[in-house]
């Protein structure tokens, strides 16, 4: 492709912004159109964009024949029919994540762009991130040997005003934030871990937030209300009408190549971050930072007691321009250049649907007696049509 390409994006604020990162006219990729529900929105984007084309309907947007490519930046429960229509248009599609709410969902999308052969870019933008690309090296290079344990420990610490105030806390709309949040952090665990989940079991509740009575009966499109003085959690106010998802959760997972992992996410901690560590049959490492200036990994692979200066400790490149340590800079030109047929993807949809279905069995699991249930795989020939697009 030599040609200017011309992106539409869905959902052009909040997420949306990640966009921005490809609109770059003197390199030949321009933003051309938007679609968004909130004529306000809309507004805003086509003057920042001199955008030819906005509409309140995503259908009008994903039929024109001069796009090559659709982000969609849209709520979670909308990916699944955005994405869908889009890749049945023949539009290369950059998908935010979770792919969908459901396994179902996320199935169907894969079949779309199975079926009109077309281009299916994931944002999972953590794998972008300098520190999980370190602890990956470090594991491809054989410091920690074969790897048999995976753990995550996820510190939500604005969860109430991020994720309770809005449709993310209404399970009809994000089905729970074990798979909200989750679904990076799984992925994640999945790529270092070299496999994908086939059993999970889980445990957890709504043990903080579901005490608050001050709800706000109509939450402004894309509501942030994110404040340092919004402290503890039980002072929080203004919480969405519906309130059914869980603050605290915790997954065991077994994965297809034997390797153990666990993830646990809370939403009400003082400080957010998220703490990974391996194990592997000769060592382990952990990552201390979540990406910002001075984000290191460590590694033990020798005996000793409690040693927190590790037996070495590997720096991670300083969090660069742009959003999650210039990870979304990072992954928007690596879908422009998989657009363009010049690099096969980070980010893989396959990948993506395990970490839907883990989240979606262990969040079915948690609310049903915590026993354990199975994941089902991706068919064959599904799967061999994103063969070779993933690095
Ligand atoms: N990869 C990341 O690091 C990351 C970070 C934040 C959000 N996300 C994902 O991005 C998506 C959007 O999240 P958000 O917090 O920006 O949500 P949001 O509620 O702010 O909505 C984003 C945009 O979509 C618009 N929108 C709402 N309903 C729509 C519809 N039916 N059709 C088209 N547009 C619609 C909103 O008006 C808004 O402009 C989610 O799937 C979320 O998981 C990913």
């Amino acid at each position: 492709m030599s040609r200017d390409l011309r992106v539409g994006l869905i959902g052009v604020n909040g997420r949306g912004k990640l966009a921005d990162h490809a609109h770059k006219p003197d390199e030949g990729v321009r933003l051309t159109a938007g679609a968004d529900p909130e004529q306000a929105f809309l507004d805003e984007f086509r003057e920042k964009f001199q955008a030819d084309f906005i509409t309140t309907d995503y259908r009008e947007l994903v039929a024109r024949d001069d796009l090559d490519a659709v982000f969609i930046c849209s709520p979670d429960d909308c990916h699944e029919e955005h994405a869908v229509a889009a890749l049945e248009a023949g539009k290369a599609v950059y998908l935010e994540k979770p792919m969908a709410i459901t396994t179902e969902g996320c199935d169907r999308i894969l079949q779309a762009a199975h079926d009109h052969q077309a281009k299916l870019y994931l944002g999972h933008n953590m794998r972008h991130m300098p520190f999980v690309l370190k602890m990956r090296e470090l594991i491809q290079r054989g410091y920690i040997g074969e790897v048999k344990a995976g753990w995550c420990r996820h510190f939500v610490g604005w969860g109430g005003d991020f994720y309770f105030k809005d449709w993310h806390a209404d399970r009809s709309k994000s089905t729970g934030l074990l798979l909200q949040k989750g679904a990076h952090d799984i992925d994640v665990l999945h790529w270092l871990c070299g496999g994908f989940t086939r059993r999970v079991a889980a445990m957890g509740g709504l043990t903080v937030y579901g005490a608050i009575d001050d709800r706000d009966p109509h939450p402004a499109p894309a509501k942030r209300d994110w404040k340092m003085e919004h402290w503890p959690p039980l002072s929080l106010k203004g919480l969405n009408p519906i309130v059914d998802v869980e603050d605290l959760s915790m997954m065991l997972m077994e994965l297809d190549n034997g390797v153990f992992c666990s993830y646990q996410q809370c939403h009400y901690t003082p400080d957010y971050w998220r703490n990974y560590t391996i194990i592997g049959a000769e060592g382990r490492i952990e990552n201390f930072g979540n990406g910002e200036d001075g984000t290191v990994v460590r590694l033990w692979d020798r005996r000793c007691g409690y040693k927190p200066e590790a037996d070495a400790e590997f720096h991670t490149p300083a969090a660069s321009h742009g959003g999650h340590g210039g990870a979304d800079p990072a992954i928007v030109d690596e879908f422009i250049r998989f657009l363009r047929g010049q690099t096969r993807a980070t980010t893989s949809p396959v990948a993506a649907r395990y970490s839907v279905a883990a989240g979606c069995a262990a969040t079915a699991c948690l609310r049903d007696g915590s026993l354990g249930m199975t994941v089902p795989p991706v068919p064959d020939d599904v799967a061999r049509y994103f063969e070779g697009q993933t690095v």
